[in-house]
């Protein structure tokens, strides 16, 4: 299964994708997590990267689709995939097209997540994450069970993403309305396209997505 979360920033693509990843038992593949992770390795992919992400712009779309072919390989042929984060533009869309056949597969099921940009800009002014295992928190909706620990890993550091500042929100929020929504027609086509309420809660978004998958769609 190959399942896509396409989504404005902050509507909660990283969230979902962590909640089914165990429900489904398949692997949550995320190209801003993947980029992060080349930016903190000090890589060339990533000093190219960090210039563009730091800025609210995509990176050029030979990038995300190398991390993702690359990471794919690694992984078994039979591997479920939620991608989280790519395809954003079309021709990633059909870069994964590509990908997906030479291993004799195709996506399965594309959920828009949809919510309304006010709403996202407090989500993501007021989100945070444990500095050493990712979990992410939020200073109204998801805040630690004690204070200034983490639920997890028990870590007492957090950080603040760096494009998480007001102005860059702003430029990621165009352009997702610019370049990645104009892909949703492109799934809406072949058929595979639904559409959540991103704006319920998120055990709500959770069971809603479940519900689409024993569905069949
Ligand atoms: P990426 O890391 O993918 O960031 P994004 O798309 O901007 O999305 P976010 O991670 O900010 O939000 P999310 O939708 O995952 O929401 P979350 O669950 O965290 O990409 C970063 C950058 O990398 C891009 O700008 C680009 O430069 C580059 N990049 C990545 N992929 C690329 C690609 N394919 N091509 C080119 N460039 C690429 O939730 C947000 C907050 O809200 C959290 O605090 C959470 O607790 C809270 N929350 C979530 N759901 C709910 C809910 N239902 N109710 C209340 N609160 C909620």
């Amino acid at each position: 299964m190959i399942m896509i979360l396409i989504g404005p920033p902050g509507s909660g693509k990283g969230t979902q994708a962590q909640r089914l990843e165990q429900r489904l038992g398949a692997v949550h593949l995320s190209t801003g997590n993947l980029l992060r992770d080349e930016i903190a390795a000090k890589s060339s992919l990533g000093k190219t990267a960090e210039t563009f992400m730091n800025s609210g712009q995509l990176v050029p779309d030979q990038i995300a689709v190398e991390v993702v072919a690359e990471h794919m390989k690694r992984g078994e042929p039979d591997t479920d995939y939620i991608l989280d984060g790519f395809p954003r533009t079309t021709n990633q869309a059909e870069e994964l097209d590509r990908i997906l056949e030479e291993r004799g597969l195709e996506v399965g099921t594309v959920v828009e997540i949809h919510t309304n940009d006010e709403v996202l800009m407090e989500r993501l002014t007021g989100r945070f994450a444990c500095a050493n295992c990712g979990e992410g928190y939020h200073k109204s909706f998801k805040r630690p069970k004690s204070d200034g620990v983490c639920d997890k890993c028990g870590g007492v550091e957090f950080e603040v993403r760096s494009d998480d500042r007001e102005e860059t929100i702003r430029d990621r929020l165009g352009v997702y309305h610019s370049e990645t929504a104009p892909i949703l027609p492109y799934y809406a086509k072949k058929g595979l396209l639904v559409r959540v309420d991103g704006e319920k809660a998120m055990g709500d978004v959770t069971k809603e997505i479940e519900t689409i998958l024993i569905d069949g769609r």
